[in-house]
């Protein structure tokens, strides 16, 4: 590894020193034993030595001297954003006179200024996968004549102070946030939420173990808080690429290494020079979710190294990287030295690589800001040096399950199994109970709507994209690697080959019964309070029908000949009500005048 000129290579040597130090122990002649043994106790009783008396001058407390603690101290993966899972309801439950939901609400932001193809496949997909109704940031704020970096701070600005100022967004709300052009949704919300928490819990006891605890002193002589040092709270999607490929940027050398095995990708992994079997290690800025608090602090600090004319993603790389230098020099704060250097010897050591970074910290400033990765795509599957990773699969194609892994080169192959969590999710073609009975719009046809029978299609026999090496059924995908892949990729999502009958489904879904109920009782395809689907949101709380946003892209999203979304038989202007009935867009057909005042404020 060491005498590798890629690239990447020399990120991936965690202690150099250490490296050099057992070379050298290794070809030590065995004739000069004893030698050898002395000269082995010498330089451990040297480096004891020089242990401890470095650890005389105190190092400054880096948790300390920055702010370190998260906006507010409850975790993510203690909120309970997916309700439990309420299995046999029936019409005649009564139900609960408390509508009140106070459990965080799940949001979709998705930075567009315009309804381009890409923004349309994005918003598609989230809508046929029961998403609340995405909030486009920027929508019809398209500026002219302004550069690309002009661009980009206006949308994150954007994004900002939606999070800021947005009268619907808790600190404690889910928030997503998406790159419009080039990502398709794969799996429904409950996994997405249900991934992320499994993730930081399991995550977090990792950083508990290696970070420790800090105490925090508490007035009027009362005991101590213990506080877990560093917690996992934000997740961005693992790239195989680094923004930069300078050696000096921590965001590249200092981020920790990938959870996948070393040799996940083969006898190359890490080495190959074009870095496509690299394992995923660096942020990608594509897709992020996080709380609405901590996703703030991360956009307020992008703007802030955006001024210095960085891109966000370099912002963001930064930002990363600073983070890990902050906790690893804490770490080495506390560490026990012997401990370490033994665990050094042994190629155990946890560190990471911070040899030869620089950064200027300025006392006060932030550095913590919780951003970990999704190294193994359970939830984000990041596309570029990747396009050979997946495959569409049939899990209940035995043949195919056992022989995939063989097929990817992945040692220590096993059997594929549908994961639990898409196991246990409702059949994606039940049509509702009453669906052709229901008069709500837009109504029922049988050519229009017609899915496959859910007797024999269901989450087990659908094309699901999987990446073998992981293995994971990503819920996201950002294609972000070759643009001519794009189409091709769209039609083997699961859903496309029905996406009308599926999003008009969602429409439907929006004030019939089901939803009605669903929402009276804290169902959990009721995220978004706002109400409304089949449309969606702007930063300036505007109501837009995707019709209004994607005309013209039908082609693109269903290529089934069947005319304009939501005017297939032309009827135009469909109403759309929120949760409780208020009409939030278009006409009432004859009731009009009885509903009272259709401007009343929406929840
Ligand atoms: C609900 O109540 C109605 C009227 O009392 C009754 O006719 C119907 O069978 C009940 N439905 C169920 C599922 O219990
Ligand atoms: C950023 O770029 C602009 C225009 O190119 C320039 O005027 C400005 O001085 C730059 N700022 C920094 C901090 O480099
Ligand atoms: C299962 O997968 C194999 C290998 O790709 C394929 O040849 C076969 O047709 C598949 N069987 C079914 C029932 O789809
Ligand atoms: C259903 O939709 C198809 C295609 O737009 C149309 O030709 C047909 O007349 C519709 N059927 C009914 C009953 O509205
Ligand atoms: C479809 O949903 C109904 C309840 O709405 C349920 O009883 C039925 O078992 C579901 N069918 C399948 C195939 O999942």
């Amino acid at each position: 590894m060491a005498s590798s000129s890629t690239p990447f290579s020399q990120f991936d040597e965690a202690k150099p020193s250490a490296t050099l130090l057992w070379q050298a122990a290794h070809y030590r002649p065995r004739t000069h034993r004893t030698k050898a043994i002395a000269f082995s106790v010498l330089s451990f009783l040297l480096l004891l030595w020089m242990i401890s008396s470095s650890r005389q001058q105190p190092a400054p407390d880096f948790w300390a001297k920055f702010p370190s603690r998260p906006p507010f101290p409850e975790r993510p993966e203690d909120a309970q954003v997916a309700l439990p899972r309420k299995s046999d309801v029936s019409v005649n439950d009564t139900l609960p006179h408390d509508l009140d939901k106070t459990n965080p609400h799940l949001h979709v932001l998705v930075p567009t200024t315009r309804g381009s193809r890409g923004a349309c496949r994005t918003m598609t997909s989230a809508m046929i996968l029961g998403y609340p109704p995405p909030t486009l940031i920027g929508y019809g704020h398209e500026k002219p004549g302004a550069t690309e970096f002009e661009r980009a701070v206006e949308q994150i600005t954007r994004v900002r102070d939606y999070l800021k100022n947005s009268r619907i967004v808790k600190d404690q709300d889910f928030v997503l946030v998406v790159d419009a052009q080039d990502v398709f949704f794969q799996l429904p919300p409950r996994v997405l939420v249900e991934r992320f928490q499994d993730l930081l819990r399991k995550n977090n006891q990792k950083l508990q173990k290696k970070y420790g605890y800090a105490v925090v002193e508490k007035p009027n002589g009362a005991p101590p808080d213990l506080v877990q040092k560093y917690t996992q709270r934000v997740l961005f999607g693992a790239s195989k690429l680094c923004y930069s490929a300078l050696n000096s940027e921590p965001g590249c050398v200092s981020v920790p290494e990938s959870t996948l095995p070393p040799d996940a990708y083969g006898w190359k992994t890490d080495v190959h020079p074009d870095g496509h079997l690299n394992r995923p290690r660096w942020l990608n800025p594509g897709a992020v979710i996080g709380q609405a608090a901590d996703l703030r602090l991360i956009h307020d600090e992008v703007l802030r190294v955006m001024e210095r004319n960085h891109s966000d993603y370099q912002a963001l790389t930064q930002i990363f990287g600073r983070q890990e230098v902050v906790r690893e020099l804490e770490r080495l704060r506390t560490v026990n030295g012997v401990k370490e250097w033994v665990y050094g010897m042994l190629g155990i050591s946890d560190a990471v690589n911070i040899d030869g970074i620089s950064v200027r910290l300025e006392s006060g400033h932030r550095y913590e800001y919780g951003i970990g990765v999704d190294y193994e795509s359970q939830l984000f599957f990041n596309q570029i040096l990747s396009r050979n990773d997946v495959e569409w699969i049939k899990f209940n194609n035995i043949t195919k399950t056992s022989l995939l892994q063989g097929q990817f080169g992945v040692p220590r192959e096993h059997r594929l199994l549908l994961p639990e969590d898409i196991a246990a999710l409702p059949n994606p073609f039940n049509q509702t109970r009453f669906a052709k009975e229901q008069t709500t719009l837009p109504e029922y046809n049988a050519t229009l709507d017609k899915l496959p029978n859910p007797e024999e299609h269901s989450w087990s026999n659908i094309p699901l994209m999987t990446n073998p090496y992981s293995p994971s059924v990503p819920v996201l995908a950002h294609l972000n690697g070759d643009p001519k892949l794009r189409n091709v990729w769209w039609e083997k999502m699961w859903f496309f080959p029905w996406a009308r009958a599926l999003l008009r489904r969602y429409v439907r879904s929006s004030h019939g019964f089901d939803a009605a109920q669903s929402a009276l009782l804290g169902g959990q395809d009721w995220w978004d309070m706002r109400g409304g689907r089949g449309g969606l949101w702007t930063d300036d709380e505007n109501w837009v029908t995707l019709s209004q946003v994607c005309e013209g892209q039908e082609r693109d999203l269903f290529d089934d000949d069947l005319g304009p979304w939501a005017k297939e038989n032309g009827d135009p202007d469909e109403p759309v009500y929120n949760q409780f009935g208020n009409l939030v867009k278009g006409k009432e057909k004859e009731e009009e005048e009885l509903n009272g005042d259709p401007d009343e404020p929406v929840l």
